[in-house]
């Protein structure tokens, strides 16, 4: 396994994220950390709650179109940024098996990467297996360049990003990619305001657990001693921006205690701390990004419903 990113580099941009955006007014803390394992199997068990349809209509778009894919890319190495899409990457492998040779799984945690990437080179002898641990927002200049790339981005975690940090990140992949590279982008489309809360809002509690799950990670990691119960999930829909955000809400007025940075932070009885946007798109706005990065869209691909979507894009 390569390594970009130490468990040191981890944890300095921890202390960072997390000293700035507690300062911060609003707070805010990135997304970015709630992936511990447990925040991991939770997210595992959002991926199959009745209301969070991202995961089942981009795993359908997938097995409808990966025979394309692979006919129209060709592709000799497959590049996953963000690794753990487990079976849509299966799909994806298993159609492109005549043209591949390499696959390099990307994630900022070494921890499931090793295991992943062994379990997807024992179902595939021949396939040259490289995982590489680093940061997709900081690294990629770094990672290999092939003959002919797929680069996947799956999931909809394009949406974790606002709009100029998108068109930075793309143009930046862009800069990567020779003129036979494509790069492939699942995300989630604008729809009815109600489905679109109750996916990040669902009945059973499993999201509102994840969401407090960032505040667990920084009491372990930070020395802090946030108490989850002292904070509420909301999700919300914002029109104008066109993204659900998570936020948690102070239920009193309370002070928390970071000791790792010796911080002491004020939360008022209601305040709101951001925890994530996750944006949602429409065919125009993805086409006009991907142009503002020098890509253009090739195809645009929807399950059935019209509910997600799956972008293939190449270098203009
Ligand atoms: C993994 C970023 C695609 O935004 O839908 C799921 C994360 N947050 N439920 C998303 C998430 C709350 C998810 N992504």
């Amino acid at each position: 396994m390569e390594h970009f990113l130490t468990a040191d580099d981890l944890a300095k941009s921890l202390r960072r994220d997390v000293g700035d955006g507690l300062t911060a007014s609003p707070k805010t803390l990135p997304p970015k950390w709630f992936y511990d394992e447990r925040g991991s199997a939770l997210f595992e068990d959002i991926t199959r709650l009745d209301e969070y349809y991202p995961t089942r209509r981009e795993r359908e778009i997938i097995a409808a179109r990966a025979a394309e894919i692979a006919e129209l890319t060709g592709a000799t190495t497959l590049l996953e940024l963000g690794a753990g899409s487990g079976e849509k990457t299966r799909l994806l492998l298993t159609a492109l098996a005549g043209t591949l040779d390499g696959y390099v799984p990307v994630d900022v945690s070494g921890d499931f990467l090793g295991e992943a990437a062994a379990a997807i080179a024992a179902d595939h002898p021949g396939l040259d297996v490289r995982p590489v641990v680093a940061d997709y927002e900081q690294h990629l200049h770094l990672l290999p360049t092939g003959d002919r790339r797929l680069i996947v981005f799956l999931g909809g975690t394009i949406g974790n990003m606002p709009p100029a940090e998108r068109v930075d990140f793309l143009g930046g992949l862009r800069a990567t990619m020779g003129p036979d590279d494509a790069l492939l982008i699942g995300a989630d489309l604008v729809k009815d305001e109600g489905r679109l809360v109750r996916a990040y809002d669902d009945a059973s509690g499993v999201t509102a657990a994840f969401n407090k799950n960032v505040l667990r990670v920084i009491n372990r990691e930070l020395d802090a001693d946030f108490d989850p119960d002292a904070f509420e999930h909301v999700a919300l829909w914002n029109a104008e921006d066109e993204w659900v955000e998570m936020r948690l809400r102070s239920l009193r007025d309370q002070t928390v205690r970071v000791g790792a940075l010796d911080l002491s932070v004020g939360f008022a009885a209601g305040e709101e701390t951001r925890t994530e946007i996750s944006a949602k798109f429409r065919r125009e706005r993805m086409e006009s990004e991907l142009g503002a990065a020098g890509l253009r869209l090739a195809e645009f691909w929807t399950d059935e419903a019209g509910d997600f979507s799956l972008n293939l894009a190449r270098p203009r």
